[in-house]
């Protein structure tokens, strides 16, 4: 695996003529943020930098990896099983033939909601493997024999996501027992502002939604033509839009356990391309573009401001690594401001093609945004971001090497969007909560 890995960076980095793309018929590229972890296509930027700068600090925002679905879709994905299995069908044949042998995919109950932990598309292989890439990259940047802290939110597969992630970080049981240290910040209101799961202390976040029902429209339609599709090349089963719409979710999920799915091969590619654009109709509207999540973003885009404003030397610690969940991501994206690389609003009546907000390219399963601090021979300081491995500029500030941010320049255009709103009196936090993030400062005073 470790050779796979670091030939892939090599290619990342060379220069190659192909008049082949097949990016485009990835099926992972289609799977609204169900399924597996696929890299980013980004701008075609260099993982490399110019001469004489150095990345002297490094900051991880990442998803858990690769899971089960939750109980609830857990219940639809069964429940399209069922009607599959018990159609009274003459002849099994067409795409959906396979159902004659069909098994459901989920092993038992105690499986929803966790990690999966097998297959090539392993949610816990996944972070294990993330973690062994960061320490090959960025190794230099850990003092040895130093205790590190892996901050994750509360739920059971963020923390053994976190934990893959460590154990692949230091690469032997004995170093992960001995100097990791497993931070978990429960997912709970009573945190405050001290969460990696900001939206769970924000009520007037949870009260307002500015989901658009037009989407419903747009919905029926790509759905019902699949349905229609089936159900003529393969009689019997009498599919409506909602069993295709679990099918599609069946699709990503089974990938995420057994890493293939007769479904996926069932279904038209044309299915998938609308279920992903629903899916970031979805995620578009009701959370990266949801009034408050800039302010459920900028408490973790401060915290990472002022650790790269305080630097290694103040801070005795360059590697910083923290796990919550999708949702957590786009709003770190959107206080970053890159989400902007999206400038006009989806449709809500046709598929807009040439969009840049994609589920797929920015939170499949096992997302990660990594921030670089960089510093120049002057000692000037840069900020660059990579989303799932790809280098994302960040919009209107581009003048550092390999197109990163001046650090100064981003805090000036953060404040200049905070305006003076804190995430405490926005999100109307109890005077008894924490006001402020503080567990990356003061976890080893506990
Ligand atoms: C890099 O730094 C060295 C030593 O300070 C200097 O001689 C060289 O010109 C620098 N190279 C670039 C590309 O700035
Ligand atoms: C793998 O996942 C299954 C289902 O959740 C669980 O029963 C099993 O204990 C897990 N194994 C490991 C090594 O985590
Ligand atoms: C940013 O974070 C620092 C460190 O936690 C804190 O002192 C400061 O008040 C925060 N700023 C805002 C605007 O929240």
């Amino acid at each position: 695996m470790v050779s796979v890995l670091s030939s892939f960076i090599s290619v990342l980095n060379a220069v190659g003529y192909w008049q082949h793309s097949n990016d485009q018929y990835n099926l992972l590229k289609h799977c609204g943020g169900m399924g597996p972890y696929v890299e980013g296509t980004g701008f075609g930027l260099s993982h490399e930098l110019p001469a004489n700068t150095t990345v002297d600090q490094v900051y991880v925002f990442s998803r858990h990896g690769e899971r089960f679905p939750t109980v609830s879709v857990a219940e639809e994905l069964r429940a399209v099983y069922n009607k599959l299995k018990a159609a009274q069908v003459e002849e099994y044949k067409g795409p959906l033939a396979f159902v004659r042998d069909w098994e459901f995919y989920i092993p038992n109950d105690d499986c929803l909601e966790m990690e999966t932990n097998t297959s090539r598309f392993s949610g816990l292989l996944d972070m294990e493997n993330f973690g062994r890439a960061v320490r090959r990259k960025y190794g230099y940047l850990y003092k040895d024999e130093t205790e590190l802290p892996f901050f994750s939110a509360g739920q059971q597969r963020v923390v053994d996501s976190a934990t893959s992630f460590a154990k692949g970080f230091f690469g032997s049981e004995s170093e992960f027992d001995r100097l990791a240290h497993i931070h978990v910040i429960p997912e709970k209101a009573k945190q405050g502002a001290n969460t990696l799961t900001s939206g769970r202390s924000c009520k007037p976040y949870n009260k307002h939604s500015n989901y658009d029902s037009g989407l419903k429209e747009f919905e029926t339609q790509y759905l019902s033509q699949e349905a229609d599709r089936l159900n003529s090349l393969s009689p019997g089963f009498d599919l409506n839009a909602q069993d295709v719409q679990r099918l599609l979710a069946y699709c990503p999920f089974e990938l995420n356990y057994r890493g293939h799915s007769e479904v996926c091969q069932a279904l038209s590619f044309d299915s998938f391309v609308g279920h992903e654009y629903s899916r970031d109709l979805e995620l578009y509207y009701t959370k990266a573009l949801h009034p408050f999540s800039f302010i459920l973003g900028s408490l973790y885009v401060n915290a990472t401001l002022t650790l790269f404003e305080q630097g290694s030397d103040q801070l005795n610690q360059s590697l910083w690594f923290s796990f919550s969940h999708d949702t957590d991501l786009l709003y770190f994206m959107n206080a970053l401001g890159i989400l902007d690389h999206q400038a006009t609003d989806l449709s809500l009546h046709h598929i807009d093609f040439a969009r840049w907000f994609r589920t797929s390219e920015l939170i499949p399963m096992g997302a990660r945004i990594v921030l670089e601090r960089i510093k120049d021979s002057t000692g000037q300081v840069y900020v660059r971001v990579l989303v799932n491995d790809a280098v994302i500029p960040i919009p209107k500030c581009t003048e550092g090497p390999g197109y990163s941010c001046p650090l100064a320049e981003l805090r000036k255009i953060f404040d200049s969007r905070l305006d003076g709103d804190t995430f405490a009196s926005k999100c109307h936090v109890k005077s008894r909560r924490p006001w402020h993030l503080s567990f990356y400062w003061d976890w080893n005073t506990k």
